[in-house]
């Protein structure tokens, strides 16, 4: 599963790379960033300094001496104010440059804490849709596995509710991307332009007989195919390009 959500200690993880959420100073501080530099030990720090800093939203990477990653990506958070101050596009680089930072590093396996969801104040639930959004928009393109460690028991909860939603398919209704029972419908999905309806009415039955996790919608002069998980969508292309439909088809993913 590309995507996870574990309750752990984010130091305990054997990963490629674990994400501390660190301050601009990068020297170190309390919750995970303290957890993270007493478990690598003074090394780290010595890195650190090396460094000189770092902005919020951008990220930096170091050893992970005494732990059992090879990595630490640091990254500094934003400080929750009232949302209206640019948080979430801080929250979502954060995120989004720590994953091309492992990626550059050929980590296969990255472990987050929900950052900025601490002495930050950023709300939970917010971090963790943040989270989720950037992590699933890069999966879609990358080949990584990715954790959100969660660690007190309020944050597992939180995650549970959100995160279990994004299995149930069946019930998903377009557009909004609500489902029936209104809470948010976590999917990936991809698009065809320029397709008659036709054409797009016997693909949505053919796929429709191999009895794929996944939902087509057509509209206009377009073919939408959505699923809960990246591989089933990725399935469900490769058997419809595996057809000839008299036309070519170009998948384009989106969100
Ligand atoms: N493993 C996983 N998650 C943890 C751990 C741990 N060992 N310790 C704390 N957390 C969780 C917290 O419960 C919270 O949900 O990490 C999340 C982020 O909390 P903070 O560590 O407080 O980080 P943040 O909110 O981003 O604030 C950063 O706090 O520690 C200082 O130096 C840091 O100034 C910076 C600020």
């Amino acid at each position: 599963m590309p995507l996870e959500i574990v309750r752990n200690d984010i130091t305990k993880m054997s990963v490629d790379a674990i994400v501390n959420a660190a301050n601009t100073t990068l020297l170190g501080g309390g919750g995970v960033d303290g957890a993270i530099h007493r478990a690598a030990g003074p090394q780290l720090l010595e890195e650190c300094r090396t460094l000189h800093g770092c902005q919020t939203g951008e990220a930096k990477i170091t050893r992970g001496y005494r732990l059992p990653c090879k990595y630490v990506i640091h990254t500094a958070g934003p400080i929750w104010q009232d949302g209206h101050h640019g948080e979430r596009e801080l929250l979502t680089a954060c995120y989004r440059n720590s994953l091309e930072l492992a990626d550059k590093y050929h980590c296969e396996s990255v472990a987050f804490p929900l950052i900025s969801s601490g002495v930050y104040g950023y709300p939970k639930a917010q971090a963790l849709k943040v989270a989720m959004d950037t992590i699933t928009q890069f999966l879609l393109d990358h080949d990584m596995t990715v954790y959100i460690v969660v660690f007190s028991k309020d944050a597992f909860e939180v995650s549970s509710k959100l995160f279990k939603r994004g299995i149930d398919m069946t019930a998903v209704k377009w557009g909004n991307n609500e489902n029936a029972s209104g809470g948010m419908v976590r999917c990936v999905g991809s698009i065809v332009e320029g397709i008659d309806r036709e054409t797009a009415g016997v693909i949505n039955k053919d796929i429709k007989a191999q009895k794929f996790k996944a939902k087509v919608q057509i509209e206009q002069d377009k073919l939408r195919v959505s699923s809960a998980s990246r591989d089933t969508l990725q399935e469900v292309i490769a058997f419809v390009k595996s057809k000839d439909y008299g036309q070519p088809l170009q998948f384009e993913n989106y969100r």
